[in-house]
């Protein structure tokens, strides 16, 4: 890993990723579709990653040896536009592999999601292979991403490495259009002394994680050593479990005042069939991972962002 590409470098995962490198010194060109109207310590081009030519263009002139492909509609956003989710997730990966067979690159970054799980992966704690049936575009489109990885990696030895990421928390850059975006939304709203509106129930349970742990489990993964990794498709990892009901007596507990109004939507139905618990072992056995923050750590820092 000394010259990555990162595709859906300006959204919340790619900001990180972007610090951590630039910080360790390694060469880092960011791409986004959208246009970088603020500061970013590295390269920037605004790039469509479903225009194949001009990734790869991009891949040969900046000698790129690493990709971190963040591109994603996430889950309510792509039940919106269930095609254009399809064609920008999935289309967009296979470019990436394409590029990555002509230009000999070997190492990605691939995120997964637990959006991949359904109703009949034992919910409560789901193991790293149960039955997976999902029923979200979102989910359909990561789970089809996960048997392209492993039928890729074979079929034109490459070494696409895969985590299936719970909700992450983050205040800095914000994710936009997912499920698991409430927990981020209230805590906004609490900062900024105004009403919410939950589109959860508050008693729905989901697994989340903090985007410090969400960046460490990456890399994490992407140096351990090969050998040791006997799972194939995506790594399930783990942070904590909560209930909207839950975050919001922890952000009292935390000095904030905070009004909320339950009134669940159609993401509701998505997040029903996603788990509560994550049955993280295999992580932790195949490469040492081990979340280092909680829920309360995650809530303090948020807040006093
Ligand atoms: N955080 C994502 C979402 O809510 C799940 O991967 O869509």
């Amino acid at each position: 890993m000394n010259r990555i590409l990162i595709t859906g470098a300006l959204g919340q995962l790619g900001i990180e990723f972007i610090k951590y490198f630039t910080k360790s010194n390694i060469f880092v060109l960011a791409t986004d579709i959208r246009e970088c109207k603020n500061e970013i310590p590295c390269e920037f081009i605004q790039c469509d990653v479903l225009e194949k030519n001009k990734l790869n263009q991009l891949v040969k002139s900046y000698k790129i040896d690493t990709i971190f492909h963040l591109v994603a509609m996430l889950s309510a956003k792509a039940e919106k536009h269930p095609f254009k989710s399809w064609k920008l997730n999935i289309d967009s990966f296979q470019n990436i592999i394409e590029v990555c067979v002509d230009n000999e690159i070997k190492k990605v970054f691939w995120p997964s999601s637990i959006a991949v799980f359904g109703t009949d992966s034992k919910l409560g704690c789901v193991p790293q292979n149960p039955i997976l049936n999902p029923s979200s575009i979102y989910g359909i489109t990561k789970l089809a991403g996960e048997k392209l990885l492993e039928y890729s990696n074979k079929k034109f030895n490459i070494d696409i490495r895969s985590i299936r990421y719970p909700g992450i928390i983050s205040m800095s850059t914000k994710p936009g259009g997912g499920t698991t975006d409430y927990v981020i939304e209230m805590m906004d709203s609490a900062i900024n002394k105004s009403k919410y509106v939950c589109f959860l129930s508050k008693n729905t349970e989901l697994p989340m994680m903090y985007i410090d742990d969400a960046v460490s489990s990456a890399i994490q993964l992407m140096r351990a050593d090969k050998s040791k990794l006997s799972v194939k498709d995506s790594y399930n990892v783990a942070g904590f479990s909560i209930t909207p009901e839950i975050l919001k007596k922890q952000i009292l507990k935390n000095g904030f005042k905070i009004d909320v109004e339950f009134k669940p939507d159609f993401r509701q139905e998505i997040a029903n069939t996603w788990p509560k618990k994550i049955d993280d072992s295999k992580a932790k056995l195949d490469w040492g991972w081990s979340a280092q923050i909680g829920f309360e750590e995650t809530v303090k820092k948020s807040l006093k962002f």
